[in-house]
């Protein structure tokens, strides 16, 4: 590939300048050939620690390592050539101290390439992402319902439907918008309240079951396929069918092999004479 062709990435910054402007598309990715049909059409890929259910059966993301995430950071690294690339840090990997998290997020900067590193929480993780930026490197927040807290929290519930939680997330959103995360993602919260946050928060808010108010969309890219399709989430749109599609092409496959249709001649390597 020559230097001309190769297409720089969008920036953290460049994203968070897009408040207001043209909503934020984002997606999830986890390997290289699915970033590459991704990026071209995406502003930001999320290397997201849902890759330990989607692609490794896992129950939560609570057991993803950083070597997870970092060998798929680098995988969708290699298929990105205009996307904002974010590669989420897992549970234990920050929450411990600032200092912690400065390593762990330095080692995923490094070794993976990528543009930023999320992370899960509020208030509590306000002055951690401070710390961050302060020291150069870029965070998404990421607020709502929160996946890592899934044990905490006693499973996957949206918030902001009592008094007590639009307090709690309104306190959330004010702290980790002035903490300089460059956008926030903001999961399983109430349509109100997303609306009110997006209205009054600097920088953009990307929305995963927040409603059409938010500056940007993000989707698990396997569940908007239908991939991964044990539970579908209310606010996930079904945009394709693969798994029943994956599963069409596999039985076609095996009738044909056992009945010797596959492999034919053009599949086949004749001696050149
Ligand atoms: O891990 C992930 O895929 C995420 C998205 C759901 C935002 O955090």
């Amino acid at each position: 590939m020559s230097a001309t062709s190769v297409k720089k990435r969008l920036t953290p910054t460049r994203i968070r300048a897009m408040k207001g402007e043209t909503p934020i598309v984002s997606l999830t990715a986890y390997t290289t050939p699915m970033a590459r049909l991704l990026d071209g059409h995406c502003d930001l890929l999320l290397v997201g620690d849902s890759v330990g259910m989607v692609l490794y059966g896992m129950e939560s993301t609570i057991a993803v390592t950083l070597e997870m995430m970092i060998a798929h950071g680098k995988a969708v690294m290699r298929g990105v050539q205009g996307s904002c690339v974010v590669v989420d840090m897992p549970f234990g990997s920050y929450q411990e101290s600032r200092e912690v998290a400065y390593r762990n997020a330095v080692r995923i900067l490094q070794e993976t390439g990528c543009d930023a590193v999320k992370l899960e929480g509020g208030q509590e993780m306000a002055e951690t992402i401070s710390f961050l930026v302060e020291r150069g490197i870029p965070v998404l927040g990421h607020i709502g319902l929160m996946p890592q807290q899934v044990n905490t929290a006693g499973g996957y519930r949206s918030v902001g439907h009592s008094d007590g939680e639009v307090g709690k997330i309104r306190a959330d959103a004010e702290a980790v918008g002035k903490s300089g995360a460059f956008a926030v993602v903001i999961e399983g919260t109430v349509e109100t309240f997303a609306r009110e946050v997006t209205a009054t928060i600097p920088v953009p808010t990307i929305g995963i079951g927040a409603s059409v108010a938010c500056d940007g969309q993000i989707l698990v890219c396997d569940d908007m396929l239908e991939m991964f399709n044990d539970f579908t989430p209310r606010f996930v749109k079904r945009y394709d069918d693969l798994g029943k599609r994956v599963e069409a092409a596999v039985a076609t496959y095996a009738g044909e092999v056992r009945s010797r249709l596959f492999p034919s001649d053009i599949h086949t390597f004749k001696r050149r004479s």
